[in-house]
């Protein structure tokens, strides 16, 4: 399909001509005679070129830069200019111009300019559709990630939507566990049903039992009515067992058979209730270990270990600490009405190399408290909590960086006096001369310097 180039330009002779000059190449041509015009033709119908003058009446051409910057950023703009208006081309070209042809037009010239900024707009627009896709790609029921390690979670999850099987999470604390039940859940069969989680660290021992499987009136002491449990609560969907490491021994006998056979009998009933209910289990502890310690049944691990999701720690995925930062920054801006543009390269870097103990919660609090921070601004290393230590390695690197360099003139300068003897050199600066022979190494000065033929000439004082 044709390129269409749109000609901004007051002088009609001109104008048509280079229309005329363009049409001939096999272009789509549209002409302006100002940039008022201009601006509302490109409102109508976006073009993949403008070829503006600077000097126009109604609209100059560099207050038309500024609006196409707001409603076509990614359409390249050359300007004309004159040879006593090359001063503006410049500040065109600063303001986001691509770049300037002068006239008189060179008409090769200027073909030649025209198609490398016709490339140049096809490459930022595949880049912003790349950036997009990316986007969407990565992000899959609130989890955001492109690691290739959550690529491959994301991968399973989407596998697993089709089938009920137990699934066991494992990860540290803040690494989303919650959150991948959640989506294995609304992705799945199951959506229309309910997602109970339960917190089984929560819940004191003595209770557990009924509130998992619920109780009949009169079972015990406080029991003053019928309480369904949170298996039949959840029957049809899923129930989330957070903190499965904490049952009880007791409690993971009673767990096991209701998961093979299918009914709960409720604390203080004979009856058993059928129950259709898919078991996702979380732990923050390694469940094996627990099996060889004598603290877990291994035949309930097998049960609930039919699919096993094991989540990395965010310091062993840096890549997706970038992406994560940026949709916690939407979505605290977007949730307490703040403008706050983005991060400083500083801040960027210190949230790199920021340890994550606390993983993805701890990310996404260190964004919430700096977005009150920063409002109207980009944040800065100064708005994160851990900004000088996670700083501290850099500003030792340019200190050491600035030491050597020092180092380094110092020694260049004390060769030089001491007409590059080196055991004069040492006694001066009050090391041994296998020390001096040690540095000249480390900071890369010739050792032959100022020795005939080096071109490095003895100093003559
Ligand atoms: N990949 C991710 N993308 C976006 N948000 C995430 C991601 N992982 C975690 N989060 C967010 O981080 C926070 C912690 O996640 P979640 O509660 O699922 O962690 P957890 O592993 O269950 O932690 P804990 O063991 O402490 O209960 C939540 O606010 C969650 O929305
Ligand atoms: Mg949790």
């Amino acid at each position: 399909m044709a390129k269409t180039i749109l000609i901004v330009e007051d002088e009609q002779v001109l104008r048509e001509s280079l229309a005329e000059l363009f049409v001939a190449e096999g272009y789509d041509v549209v002409q302006a005679s100002n940039g008022k015009i201009a601006r509302e033709m490109i409102l109508q119908r976006p073009v993949d070129l403008v070829i503006s003058d600077v000097r126009m009446p109604e609209m100059d051409g560099l207050t038309l830069l500024g609006h196409l910057r707001q409603i076509a950023p990614q359409t390249p703009v050359l300007m004309l200019t004159a040879y006593g208006t090359v001063e503006s081309a410049v500040s065109a070209m600063r303001a986001g111009a691509y770049d300037y042809l002068l006239k008189p037009i060179q008409f090769d010239d200027a073909l030649l300019k025209i198609q490398r900024a016709l490339e140049y707009g096809e490459i930022t627009r595949t880049q912003r559709v790349t950036t997009e896709i990316l986007a969407e790609t990565s992000t899959f029921h609130n989890l955001v990630g492109t690691s290739l390690s959550m690529s491959r979670l994301f991968e399973m999850v989407r596998k697993l939507s089709t089938v009920k099987s137990s699934v066991l999470i494992i990860g540290e604390s803040g690494t989303g566990k919650e959150l991948f039940a959640r989506a294995i859940h609304y992705n799945g069969l199951t959506r229309e049903k309910p997602f109970v989680p339960v917190n089984c660290g929560a819940i004191p021992e003595t209770l557990i039992e009924s509130e998992l499987f619920g109780h009949r009136r009169g079972a015990f002491t406080g029991a003053i009515r019928d309480k369904v449990g949170f298996f039949e609560a959840a029957n049809g969907g899923t129930l989330f067992l957070d903190e499965i490491s904490t049952l009880p021994m007791a409690v993971q006998s009673s767990l096991l058979r209701v998961l093979e056979e299918r009914v709960v009998v409720p604390v203080g009933d004979t009856r058993p209730r059928p129950i259709e209910v898919r078991v996702i289990a979380a732990s923050n502890q390694d469940l094996e270990k627990m099996v060889a310690a004598g603290q877990f049944r291994e035949d309930l691990l097998f049960r609930l270990n039919v699919v096993k999701i094991t989540l990395p720690p965010l310091r062993q995925r840096k890549e997706d600490v970038p992406l994560l930062t940026h949709h916690f920054l939407e979505k605290y801006t977007r949730e307490m009405n703040k403008k706050v543009n983005g991060l400083t390269n500083g801040a960027m870097r210190a949230m790199l190399n920021h340890d994550w103990r606390g993983n993805v919660r701890e990310l996404e609090n260190v964004i919430e408290r700096a977005v009150i921070f920063a409002e109207g601004r980009d944040i800065g290393v100064e708005d994160l909590p851990f900004a000088t230590g996670g700083m501290t390695d850099d500003v030792s690197e340019d200190l050491k960086e600035a030491l050597s360099q020092f180092e380094r003139q110092h020694i260049l300068y004390s060769l030089k006096r001491h007409n590059y003897d080196k055991s004069e050199t040492a006694r001066h600066l009050g090391i041994g001369v296998s020390s001096l022979y040690r540095k000249l190494d480390e900071l890369n000065i010739p050792k032959n310097l100022g020795e005939p033929g080096t071109g490095e000439e003895p100093a003559k004082t």
